[in-house]
């Protein structure tokens, strides 16, 4: 793991491998942005002509490595874009962008230092997160040396000690979406219920909260039939998990729903091949709300928050569930399972009605829940559904706020006629047309009268199978994670209404 410091050391006292610094792009060419620290005109001269020479233009992402000129206590300088000039400062998404794509760019790096504009501490913060998350590589799995992650950063900014609440801030935001990263990238044949739940118990010894396991009598003994059902094909039993933060000063509950499918092979509804590669990706919104209730909790934050993992391996086999089965869900509702490739409503719907029944402000899932959202918003922007207009806006703002990219989707009422069933409450499979708002009126039937509730279909920016980008990696990106602890840490200030 990548260590991190905040220093106000002059440029010329580092000894550091590596002086990141930024480059805009201005009128006339390429404008070296040196931000709070210290570096004299001279420098900034000398710095503005070289990278001209190399061609650099201050494009966003854009990365040009120059010797480093005399004054630097460092060999090398890497100058990484951040768009156009701006003299009213740079926003912290392109701060983290810029931090994440130096910190990929110098994988295997000792000491780096990072002269980014700092001039707020949400910038420190900014510029902190941006590094951690870029600095990620998934090793596990290597034998060779594989990737290996810059050792120590230092993010160059005045008064360092008042920095201190930034930088424990990004340390705890970046260690949990790299651990929802972490979870998402293990393979299936690792990372089963029983394996992941493991690894919530786990964690909440690590952090002291209270973990609770349902294994598959326990699920029985309940009556969760929607997680039984989706699990009844596969070897490995499946788990409902609970994890809960609570603070003295707490005056508001959220409630925390995670799809947790550790693989889907769309069970007897088959998925083809082409479509089933990247399937250990389909717990991606169980991992965003562990790593989400552990950052709230190591932050403690005044609000209390309860996780619930939905955890199952949809499989094909003589056990599994049949197209045209009758699942009994918590609660007592009944469903028609049309589509067993449709399963992740399955098991959001036994955990939406248990999380309910603890009487939370508010809920939010989060699932890869339909291809059909990846169609509509593609693969960098996750949708939001929700029973009550004025918490949609919450989140999609706490989104924004935290630097991911979220859209408003809506709940047309004609939709819903699609899913009656012949024999059942409602079936799991509806019209095709709008796949992922049929999905979401599917889940609102769920959740109790009253309880505002949001739903974030992340299929499409959950794992990037395209290249790096910014501090994105390949791989299971951690979506989600930031705008659940944003929204955590909104209401904890504000309370929910
Ligand atoms: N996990 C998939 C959705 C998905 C697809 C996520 C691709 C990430 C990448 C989900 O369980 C699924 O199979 N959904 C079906 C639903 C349909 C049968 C109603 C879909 O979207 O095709
Ligand atoms: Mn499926
Ligand atoms: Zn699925």
């Amino acid at each position: 793991m990548t260590a991190l410091t905040v220093t106000n050391t002059f440029p010329a006292s580092l000894t550091a491998e590596c002086l990141v610094i930024g480059v805009a792009r201005g009128p006339e060419g390429p404008v070296p942005v040196l931000g709070a620290a210290a570096v004299e005109e001279a420098v900034v001269g000398a710095l503005t002509d070289l990278l001209t020479t190399l061609g650099a233009t201050g494009a966003e992402g854009e990365t040009v490595r120059l010797p480093a000129p005399p004054g630097i206590g460092a060999g090398l300088v890497l100058a990484v874009g951040l768009g156009d000039a701006d003299d009213g400062g740079y926003d912290d998404e392109a701060l983290r962008r810029a931090a994440g794509v130096a910190a990929r760019d110098l994988a295997g790096a000792g000491r780096v230092a990072l002269a980014l504009p700092t001039p707020t501490a949400d910038a420190v913060e900014a510029v902190a997160l941006g590094a951690l998350l870029g600095s990620y590589t998934f090793t596990a799995y290597r034998t060779d040396d594989g990737p290996a992650a810059v050792r120590e950063l230092t993010i160059l900014a005045d008064d360092p000690r008042s920095h201190a609440g930034a930088l424990r801030r990004a340390d705890v935001l970046g260690e949990e979406v790299n651990r929802a990263r972490d979870l998402i990238n293990t393979p299936a044949n690792d990372l089963y219920p029983e394996s992941f739940a493991a690894a919530v118990a786990a964690a909440g010894r690590t952090y002291g909260l209270a973990v609770e396991v349902y294994d598959e009598e326990a699920l029985a003994a309940g009556g969760f039939g929607g997680i039984l059902g989706v699990g009844q094909g596969s070897v490995r039993a499946p788990r409902l998990v609970r994890i809960a933060h609570t603070h003295a000063g707490a005056t508001a509950r959220l409630a925390f729903v995670g799809k947790g499918i550790t693989y889907d092979s769309g069970g007897i509804s088959l998925k083809p091949v082409g479509a089933n590669e990247i399937m250990k990706r389909d717990m991606s919104g169980a991992a965003a709300v562990l790593a989400a209730v552990l950052a709230v909790a190591r932050l403690d934050l005044p609000v209390d928050v309860t996780g619930w993992l939905a955890l199952a391996e949809n499989m094909p086999s003589g056990s599994a569930l049949r197209p045209g089965d009758v699942l009994r869900t918590y609660g007592g509702r009944t469903v028609e399972v049309l589509n067993t490739d449709a399963e992740g409503r399955l098991v959001l719907a036994d955990a939406l009605v248990r999380a309910g029944e603890e009487q939370p402000d508010a809920i939010v899932d989060v699932a890869t829940l339909t291809a059909a959202m990846r169609f509509g918003l593609g693969n960098h922007v996750f949708g939001v559904m929700a029973n009550d207009d004025a918490f949609r806006d919450r989140v999609v703002a706490a989104a924004r706020a935290a630097g991911e990219q979220a859209w408003p989707m809506p709940l047309p009422a004609e939709l819903r006629r699609s899913l009656n069933s012949r024999v059942a409450d409602i079936a799991n499979f509806g019209e095709r047309m709008g796949g992922g708002l049929v999905a979401g009126l599917f889940l609102r039937e769920f959740v109790p009268a009253g309880v505002p509730w949001a739903h974030l279909d992340i299929a499409g920016p959950a794992f990037n199978e395209g290249q790096p980008h910014g501090y994105t990696p390949d791989g299971g990106t951690g979506c989600a994670v930031r705008t659940l602890v944003r929204l955590a840490q909104d209401t904890a200030i504000g309370g929910l209404r």
